[in-house]
């Protein structure tokens, strides 16, 4: 068993949880923050293909083994030994984000998505964030961005609805390691009552 705490970031595009991450890293001293997919040299190469260009590029079965290829890498070359070494590892999504993605949102793929994840990654978070929000107005902080990786977000308003309800089962589905956090706060709101969690945990 690895020793550090494994903390995770999930929540539908723009609802806060890059921003919420990179703050509990910093109120963490010595924590590494890491994000997916990417992570390591191998998964930001991955990255590209999944988040860039059209909609359409790839199925949901074809995302699946990309995002598990680059988990695999990121678990290998970064989290574990992180772990190892005592260190706190908090990243910004992790395999929630596939289990609502492409599990539960673009097709009925939860059994595929959890076979490959016992066969390939058989790691949970010690504890999981999971940043609530209304799409519209997620939708219009995570597009504002213009950081030319919108593929996801392009899916459209339907899409998003669907992933935040998703989001919410995952919520009911892991209640011991899963926290829902209301994103409708002040960014400062939200980071004190992360804090406090993680504190507890840890
Ligand atoms: P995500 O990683 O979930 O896509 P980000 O943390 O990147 O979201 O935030 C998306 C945008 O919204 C950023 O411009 C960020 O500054 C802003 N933002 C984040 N949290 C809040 C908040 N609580 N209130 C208002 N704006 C926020
Ligand atoms: P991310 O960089 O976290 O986007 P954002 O900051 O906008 O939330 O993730 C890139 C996209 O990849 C995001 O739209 C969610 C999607 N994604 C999946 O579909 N499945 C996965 O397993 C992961 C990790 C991400």
């Amino acid at each position: 068993m690895s020793k550090g705490c494994f903390i995770t970031f999930e929540g539908i595009d723009g609802s806060g949880k890059s921003t919420q991450a990179r703050l509990l890293a910093e109120a963490l001293p010595g924590s590494i923050l890491t994000r997916e997919p990417g992570g390591s040299p191998g998964a930001e190469e991955i990255r590209r293909l999944l988040v860039e260009g059209d909609p359409d590029r790839w199925s949901a079965e074809t995302e699946i083994l990309l995002f598990t290829a680059a988990r695999r890498d990121h678990l290998e070359k970064t989290i574990l030994p992180a772990l190892e070494a005592r260190k706190t590892v908090i990243s910004d999504r992790f395999a929630d984000s596939t289990r609502v993605y492409q599990g539960a949102t673009r097709g009925d793929l939860r059994d595929v998505v959890d076979s490959l994840h016992a066969q390939m990654i058989g790691r949970e978070p010690d504890l999981t964030f999971i940043v609530d929000m209304d799409p519209d107005i997620a939708l219009t902080r995570g597009l504002a961005r213009q950081s030319g990786e919108d593929r996801f977000e392009d899916m459209g308003q339907g899409f998003q609805a669907r992933l935040r309800q998703g989001f919410l089962d995952l919520a009911q589905e892991f209640p011991d390691r899963c926290h829902l956090i209301d994103g409708n706060r002040s960014i400062q709101a939200i980071a004190a009552d992360i804090l406090s969690v993680a504190q507890a945990r840890i």
